[in-house]
């Protein structure tokens, strides 16, 4: 199958624009291996942060896939996919930084 990705890139303002890119992928693809695939073969440009565990257990290769937050390394594929990062503030495309949410976790601990 080929998969429609729309991805949320960040322009050298930090505006977020839609990216196109068509995706060969088996059913049983995860998200993360389809960002793979376009930052291997189709741009090389675009930020994220790469799968660590690839088991669901580290958290880091969260983002939000068809409006809900999920772990990429762990979302099957559909046939249209918008990927966006986390409602965090955004670095650089689907890079969020994770400071402010660890900030108010430290907090709580007081
Ligand atoms: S890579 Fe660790 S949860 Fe996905």
């Amino acid at each position: 199958m080929k998969a429609q990705v729309y991805i949320a890139k960040s322009d050298e303002y930090g505006k977020r624009q839609w990216a196109y890119y068509e995706v060969p992928c088996a059913p049983s693809d995860r998200v993360s291996q389809a960002l793979q695939y376009i930052y291997e073969n189709l741009d090389a440009d675009i930020a994220y942060r790469q799968c660590f565990c690839k088991r669901g257990s580290c958290g880091l290769c969260m983002m939000t896939v068809n409006g809900k937050c999920v772990k990429t390394c762990r979302t099957p594929v559909s046939p249209v996919m918008r990927i966006e990062p986390l409602p965090l503030p955004v670095v650089r495309d689907l890079v969020v930084s994770f400071s402010e949410r660890e900030g108010k976790g430290r907090a709580r601990q007081v």
